[in-house]
């Protein structure tokens, strides 16, 4: 049997297969499954700095709205546990999810400001983390802030963050930099020891009934592979971290082009969402079954053996296939 075992992030990993934020990763139940069904590693759902942030201020408005309005409020101070609006309940999942799998379990951040970034860092690292993944998903909407600036202010996050906490740290970025290979190299020497490619940005859809604004969330396909396959490709052996894959992981061939191209761990959501978590155990099977057809001893043997520094043609991870590509479509109108 091929060995199937790799590491990430410093940790030792029984298969490059690991289950990323998802709502399946945000309840007990769901993470045994997970690790029953041979997941080898799981992030847990981004905790959302403005989310504790909103909660505390609803209460508080609360609060003084009801004091204001009965008289009877002002001696009632109802007992409302400090945990409903804090991070508590996070961390709790974070210890209980250490306590119930051998597997690491990673948490994960989305934080606001700085300070709180670094509150929340130290907590989940006391809370029993094995890493944390940070989630720098920023839409750059307003046009008084350069990319520059908006690369500075992450940086500087990350530098921090790696001096707060001693656990792994991973950092999950979006596609959206001009200049991504140099980010990308930017955020590993602040401090990251792995790189997770990409965030989904979830566009907004506009409903035509109401007029509003309608969050629209598309789980992926493989489709969705291509851009983190290629830029692990790009990455792999010019960054000195991790680098992890998440975007359009369904079946085995999409893991085994992403450790082709280097990945050191293929992350899910849209598929285990879809299909449940026994996709684990297939696929690990038909990963094991590929190597073994082709006289490879191990998923390290394999990986990044067709990155852009070992590829035959480098180019082809860049602008060169771009003409090929297009002139690759068929010219006539369908009949
Ligand atoms: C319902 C849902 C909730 C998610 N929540 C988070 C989250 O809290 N933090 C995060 O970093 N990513 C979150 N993601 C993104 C996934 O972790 C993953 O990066 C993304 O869906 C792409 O992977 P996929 O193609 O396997 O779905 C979420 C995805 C889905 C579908």
């Amino acid at each position: 049997m091929a060995e199937l075992r790799t590491r990430y992030l410093g940790l030792p990993l029984r298969s490059p297969l690991v289950a990323s934020s998802s709502p399946l990763t945000g309840n007990l139940d769901s993470l045994r499954r997970l690790e029953d069904a041979g997941v080898a590693a799981v992030v847990l759902p981004s905790l959302f700095e403005e989310e504790i942030t909103e909660e505390s201020l609803a209460v508080h408005g609360a609060l003084e709205a009801g004091a204001g309005s009965f008289a009877e409020a002002l001696d009632y101070h109802p007992e409302r546990p400090s945990y409903e609006t804090g991070p508590e309940p996070y961390l709790e999942l974070v210890a209980a999810a250490k306590g119930a799998l051998r597997v690491p379990v990673v948490a994960s951040l989305n934080g606001d400001t700085p300070g709180g970034w670094l509150e929340y860092a130290r907590l989940v690292e006391q809370a029993g983390a094995d890493a944390l993944e940070l989630n720098l998903y920023q839409v750059a909407a307003d046009p008084a802030h350069s990319s520059a600036a908006l690369e500075a202010r992450d940086l500087e996050l990350v530098a921090a963050i790696r001096d707060a906490i001693r656990i792994p740290l991973a950092v999950k970025l979006s596609p959206y930099f001009t200049g991504l290979a140099h980010f990308a190299c930017r955020v590993v020497e602040a401090g990251a020891d792995g790189l997770v490619l990409f965030n989904r940005f979830y566009q907004p859809d506009l409903d035509l009934e109401t007029l509003e604004v309608a969050p629209h969330l598309v789980l992926s396909t493989s489709a969705d592979l291509r851009l983190p396959l290629r830029w692990i490709g790009i990455l792999r052996g010019r960054v000195g971290a991790s680098l992890a894959a998440t975007s359009g992981v369904h079946r085995a061939e999409d893991v085994l082009k992403l450790l082709l191209a280097g990945a050191d761990a293929a992350m899910q959501a849209s598929a285990l969402l879809q299909r449940g978590p026994g996709i684990i155990r297939e696929i690990e099977r038909e990963l094991g079954r590929w190597l073994e057809e082709r006289e490879y001893e191990s998923v390290e043997q394999l990986k990044g053996s067709v990155s852009r520094s070992s590829a035959a043609d480098p180019e082809a991870f860049e602008r060169a296939n771009y003409r090929r590509t297009l002139r690759s479509w068929s010219s006539s109108f369908p009949s």
